[in-house]
């Protein structure tokens, strides 16, 4: 297939598109670089600096089967203090391209959408007919994406798959180069984790260690990226073979979830954290976050059912993963000899 990958730059856009291009998939990446990498877009796919926004010259040219969306502000904490980003960047951003695609005739999509679109649930594990009750503006403007897609689908002849991701983490490593996540602000728990390893920062804060969980710290769902990545192609599989488009019958839209269907609570992820890295990792208690829910666990039995899709990797494996990635980009924190002669 043509594939238009946005925000293929980014963390799991990249590793997304190392796995369609390996699947033998034709890649383009769409991507402004406002927070990823230009050496990130894997050896094998075209490159285009634009935003999603400006998509239209290059679906126009493309011929594109299919549209992988993931270019978007993500940041919970700054979309809680500048939302004019994310309803702008995010929702709008994506009414833009779901228009250009309407306009040069390419009406399938697989969209990067977010457990963050339910907010605090009643009851875990978390169903993809669960109440949607964003906490924030990010998971707000990501259920409107979703909402958007239903529309396309009736409206328009779209065939759309939104995924929505639980906590992504590990990495793509290979000889040939390795993928895997470096924000400019890191906020999420396993690379915070693996600077403290690393001694770049002296303590993991716990956020909160009175929720009502077996050790009192939360409890999430992380799931490795290589997996996100098989979901991924398994969907644009299934979006390929879904009727779209004029000649085509009605449109689709699927939601599912991607979790490993079990949770991991905070001081669990700072332990495999120690026993992969072999350093002390240094842990205080800390007060909540405000906003964190205590549990998220995802139910993955749709993503099973409709995309034969069971994630395959461990929380030591995505650390260990995630530290390897870690250790090729900083080799002078992490070599034993101190000298960055790894
Ligand atoms: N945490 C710490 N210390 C840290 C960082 C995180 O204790 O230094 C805790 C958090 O409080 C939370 C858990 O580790 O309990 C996981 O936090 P992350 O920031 O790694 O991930 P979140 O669960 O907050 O965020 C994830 C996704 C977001 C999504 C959100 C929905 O990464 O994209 O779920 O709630 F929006």
């Amino acid at each position: 297939m043509r594939v238009l990958v946005t925000g293929g730059a980014g963390y799991i856009g990249s590793v997304v598109t190392a796995e369609l291009l390996e699947a033998g998939h034709q890649v383009t990446v769409l991507d402004d670089l406002s927070t990823g990498h230009a050496d990130a877009v894997p050896a094998g796919a075209d490159f285009v600096q634009a935003s999603i926004t400006e998509a239209d010259p290059v679906l126009a040219a493309g011929r594109f089967d299919a549209v992988v969306h993931f270019a978007a502000k993500s940041l919970v904490p700054e979309s809680m203090t500048a939302p004019q980003l994310y309803w702008q960047n995010n929702t709008v951003g994506s009414l833009a391209l779901l228009e250009s695609m309407r306009r040069h005739d390419v009406r399938r999509i697989v969209f990067s959408s977010t457990a963050a679109t339910y907010g605090e649930p009643d009851t875990v594990p978390i169903l993809e007919s669960s109440p949607t009750r964003p906490t924030n503006p990010y998971g707000a403007s990501k259920l409107a994406v979703d909402h958007l897609l239903t529309s396309y689908a009736r409206a328009h002849r779209f065939s759309a798959v939104s995924l929505r991701y639980f906590n992504v983490a590990g990495a793509r490593i290979t000889p040939q180069g390795s993928l895997g996540e470096r924000h400019a602000t890191e906020t999420h728990l396993i690379p915070i984790a693996l600077q403290v390893a690393a001694g770049q920062r002296e303590q993991l804060l716990v956020n909160g260690v009175h929720y009502p969980t077996a050790d009192g710290s939360c409890v999430r769902d992380y799931i490795h990226v290589l997996d996100l990545a098989d979901a991924h192609l398994r969907a644009l599989e299934l979006a390929s073979r879904e009727p779209a488009g004029d000649g085509g019958g009605g449109g689709s839209h699927l939601i599912c979830n991607l979790g490993s269907g079990s949770g991991s609570s905070v001081r669990e992820v700072i332990e495999s954290v120690r026993r992969i890295t072999g350093r002390p990792t240094p842990a205080v208690d800390a007060p909540n976050r405000p906003g964190d829910p205590a549990v998220l666990i995802a139910s993955n039995d749709k993503a099973a059912a409709v995309l034969g899709w069971r994630p395959t990797r461990d929380l030591d494996q995505m650390v260990s993963d995630a530290w390897d990635f870690f250790q090729q980009l900083r080799p002078e924190l992490t070599d034993p000899r101190g000298d960055g002669d790894v």
